[in-house]
């Protein structure tokens, strides 16, 4: 990564960092191929490692729920892979060169999840529509960055939700939304026609559209955030995970990042895998990991529901002062302690 390592964060900055030692210790776990290997070696693994060069050595067939999150058609610094904008076939050429020698690794059953923003997208459902039936286009409001002076600000993302066939599982019920009621209209006998009235206010659950909304961009009082430039949020991997997989599926991503597939699926009982070339974000990824396994808690994500943006107030468990909370996490991990007293 260019950024300085160890930069000056404001008291209430709860963005993971890694420590040299942390560094040195998460790097000798982290996992390289260098020849076919079977499922069971990479069960719950980290490889850093170039994509490219270790497709062949993945194996067929052993992949529940694919989740990609490639670099967009920009111009971007991703620490030890670069990328460069180039011309929509020039970006079709490079996603189906590795996307096609990808496919062997699904199930039959399997669903495929691909970001992309507005210009990446078009390019990304034409290549894709060759190999994989779409579902939907999911649009979700990415509220973060500069307004723009001549033309619209740019705050949306899709994601294409596909499968290999028609035979997939889609668990609707599990990624109900929890909206506060603005029209609570009332049956006859004067009671809440489809809604709850509660102690802390009047909630619809609605069922899941292709319009996500609900979503916050990790930013730096967030537990979750990291330096990663393109870091996507736990909660949208909780829906994409909970809706499109099993406990106990595995769920791989092949440009991980700073780790957030693997972390979610480990949070909600799923196998992970993930690849990842840059060596400090593979170290991140672990770290988070290893706080997944003593705190599993998904900001927007609680009583088995996704609650609107801005209702944290209401959830349960989640009202604790955060940022004691993540500070000492952290520092449980630094001294390698197993276990953390909420
Ligand atoms: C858009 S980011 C993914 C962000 C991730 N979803 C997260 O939540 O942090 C794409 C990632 O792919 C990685 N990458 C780019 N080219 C790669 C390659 N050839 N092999 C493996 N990883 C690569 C980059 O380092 C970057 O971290």
């Amino acid at each position: 990564m260019d950024e300085p390592r160890d930069k000056e964060r404001a008291p209430r900055n709860r963005t993971i960092t890694l420590s040299d030692e942390e560094r040195a210790r998460y790097t000798a776990g982290l996992c390289r191929l260098s020849d076919r290997v079977d499922v069971a070696k990479l069960c719950n693994t980290t490889i850093n490692q170039d994509l490219y060069l270790i497709l062949d050595y993945l194996p067929h067939r052993f992949v529940d729920l694919l989740f990609i999150d490639p670099p967009y058609n920009l111009t971007k610094d991703f620490g030890a892979a670069s990328f460069k904008e180039m011309t929509s076939e020039e970006y079709a050429a490079w996603f189906s060169a590795w996307f096609a020698r990808l496919l062997p690794v699904l199930k039959p059953s399997a669903s495929v999840y691909i970001c992309g923003d507005w210009r990446s997208s078009g390019v990304i459902q034409s290549v894709v529509e060759k190999h994989l039936v779409i579902q939907n286009r999911i649009t979700w409001e990415r509220e973060k960055g500069r307004g723009a002076k001549r033309n619209w600000k740019n705050c949306s993302e899709d994601i294409w939700f596909c499968t290999v066939s028609k035979d997939f599982c889609f668990n609707a019920d599990a990624v109900k939304l929890k909206r506060r009621v603005i029209a609570p209209y009332k049956d006859e006998n004067g009671k809440p026609k489809d809604w709850d009235q509660t102690e802390s206010g009047d909630f619809r659950l609605t069922c899941p559209s292709n319009m996500w909304t609900d979503l916050s961009v990790p930013f730096w009082s967030m537990p979750e955030n990291t330096d990663h430039p393109t870091q996507k949020p736990e909660k949208l991997l909780a829906k994409v995970i909970l809706a499109s997989s099993q406990q106990g599926d595995l769920v791989f991503d092949p440009f991980l990042g700073s780790g957030t597939t693997s972390v979610v699926a480990k949070k909600l009982g799923r196998l992970y895998c993930g690849i990842e070339i840059d060596t400090e974000y593979c170290c991140l990824t672990e770290k988070r990991l290893a706080m997944a396994a003593l705190e599993n808690t998904i900001q927007g994500y609680s009583d088995g529901v996704f609650w609107e943006r801005n209702t944290l107030a209401y959830q349960n468990g989640n009202t604790r002062n955060g940022t004691s909370a993540t500070n000492q996490l952290s520092l449980c991990l630094r001294e390698g302690r197993t276990t953390y007293a909420k």
